[in-house]
């Protein structure tokens, strides 16, 4: 390696766990950064290593990256407990990088500071700003009602993404990260820089030298996190009017900690948080315009009244303490509490006879008339099957039906992927409705929007009572009321449990079948049943 004792003798190892790959568009830049935060490292006083880790791209990764979270969890660990680190330098922000690196780096328990890859620029089409996965889902259905030619979304798909970084839309990648550093483990206001912003660099290069000063001060993940630092996360969730998936992160994150959240604890701060950040997919910016308002530290500021300001982060003081001084710069993009943008309630939790451990539903990326809608139920067994009959004209189906998927669960899919904002069949859209009610155990994409019941648990694979569900079923879906109902006897759904068989698994060998075997179920935060909890593990011997 070319290094001298000077270079590393008495000094902090730092080990800079990088998700950069070709495949992650999101990450492109992380290599730079890397540099940047080796930088800091030095200056510090430290002795920098860069290990790669795995990526987990959304835009890529089979069957969804959200099956692989837990290996990269898993891989980040191992990686700080079998090589000789003193503290860790984190650099992800594709949506479940955040989760699975901080998973890791809560299990170990080493001083650990995030460098998040921050949100690429507004995109561009025509003179009309888009936004990444949102205009997606929007520009797709006008493509499939016949609205736009190919032309068009040729253009459309060249202007979305103009830059590295992550989705800048409010979806799961701005979220986490924001989270992230709600909890503690950023510089302040490292969470809204572009990732190509000159700030941006700068921030690595801070982060680098903090962390070797975190070393020296012995100060780790869980001195920092507490059951009151995730309440302010919770709080931020609906403040920013986040990704559902934050909903299943958190509670796998916690988990790490020893810290149990439920379901009912995301209902409880949804009824009394105010959505601040003016934001898309439920607002109207993007985090450009997120950041030049003064980014998550003048959101926090704001949000202080909801918000434990006691509770302590990396750079060593309060969240009080760091955002003391943050300001707004334009006060329609980050709202203050008398003039929010949705008074609350921007999340429900359900719960019924369809869904007795829980199911999501971001009210306020639904169109409201269907907040409380009876429908009869029109089932897909698959995402293949939903593909191979929506669009087919003999489907009975109009825009008071509910479309529900199954088998699109934590076990069925297999992996939980964002398939919840199942496509409206072309016989409703043509005739101009653009929501339906849709029910699945899948999970939805931060950037989507709709009347979509998500996570419903215990999904249909193993047995949950969406796999009874038959075809014409009346299913009443109340949000003010909390309620996801099945319409049919209780008797009568016995005799359907009584000749229900489930699915055998696909994977006989490999990485799917331990998967298989210990992943938990979405209101338990999908992490792996025996990396849960904060029992210690001895130290690899060195002989
Ligand atoms: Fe990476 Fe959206 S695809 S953050």
């Amino acid at each position: 390696m070319g290094c001298a004792p000077a270079d590393y003798a008495g000094k902090p190892v730092i080990a800079i766990i990088n998700t950069w790959s070709d495949i992650n568009p999101c990450h492109s830049h992380l290599r730079e950064r890397a540099e940047e935060v080796k930088k800091g490292v030095w200056q510090a006083g430290g002795f920098p290593v860069e290990m790669p880790a795995l990526t987990l791209g959304e835009t890529f990764q089979k069957p969804t990256t959200m099956m692989y979270r837990n290996l990269l969890a898993m891989e980040t660990e191992e990686l700080l407990r079998s090589y000789p680190a003193d503290g860790c330098v984190l650099l992800g922000g594709c949506d479940k990088t955040t989760p699975a690196l901080l998973m890791g780096a809560i299990s170990m328990n080493l001083p650990a500071i995030y460098v998040p890859a921050g949100p690429m620029l507004r995109g561009n089409w025509r003179g009309k700003i888009l936004g990444s996965g949102s205009d997606v889902t929007k520009y797709w259905t006008e493509r499939r009602a016949g609205n736009i030619d190919l032309q068009a979304w040729t253009e459309i798909e060249t202007g979305i993404a103009r830059s590295a970084g992550t989705c800048m839309t409010m979806g799961t990648a701005s979220t986490m990260t924001s989270l992230t550093e709600v909890l503690g483990f950023t510089l302040t206001g490292a969470t809204s820089i572009p990732a190509v912003d000159s700030n941006h660099p700068r921030m690595a290069n801070c982060s680098g030298r903090r962390i070797v000063e975190m070393v020296w001060e012995g100060l780790r993940p869980r001195d920092i996190l507490s059951e009151t630092s995730f309440n302010n996360a919770i709080a931020a969730v609906f403040a920013l009017g986040g990704s559902t998936n934050a909903v299943i992160h958190l509670i796998a994150m916690a988990g790490r900690a020893g810290i149990k959240i439920g379901l009912d604890r995301f209902d409880e701060f949804s009824r009394k948080t105010p959505m601040l950040a003016n934001i898309r997919p439920s607002g109207k910016y993007l985090m450009e315009d997120f950041y030049y308002a003064g980014g998550l530290p003048a959101l926090l500021r704001k949000l202080s009244p909801h918000l434990d300001l006691s509770c302590k982060t990396i750079t060593g003081k309060t969240l009080g303490e760091n955002i003391s001084g943050a300001e707004v710069f334009q006060p329609d993009v980050i709202r203050s509490l008398d003039n929010p943008v949705l008074a609350s309630g921007g999340l429900a939790i359900l719960r019924g006879n369809l869904a007795p451990e829980g199911a999501v539903i971001k009210a306020s990326a639904a169109e409201p008339h269907l907040l409380q809608h009876t429908g009869r139920a029109v089932v897909f067994d698959s995402f293949d099957e939903m593909n191979a009959r929506l669009d087919d004209p003999a489907l009975d189906v109009d825009a008071n039906s509910v479309l529900v998927l199954r088998n699109a669960g934590p076990k069925g899919a297999p992996g939980m992927p964002e398939w919840g904002n199942l496509p409206l069949p072309q016989k409703v859209l043509k005739n101009g409705v653009r929501d339906m009610v849709r029910i699945s155990d899948a999970r939805m994409s931060g950037t989507s929007y709709g009347a979509c019941v998500l996570h419903v648990s215990p999904e249909s694979f193993v047995g949950g009572p969406l796999a009874l569900v038959k075809e014409g079923d009346l299913i009443e879906l109340d949000v003010p009321a909390r309620r996801l109902n099945l319409r049919v006897s209780d008797e009568e759904l016995a005799r359907r449990r009584a000749v229900w068989r489930p699915k055998p698994s696909i994977y006989p060998r490999g990485y799917g079948k331990l998967f298989m075997e210990h992943i938990k179920q979405a209101h338990e935060g999908c992490d792996f049943d025996f990396l849960e909890g904060t029992a210690a593990i001895p130290e690899p011997e060195i002989h």
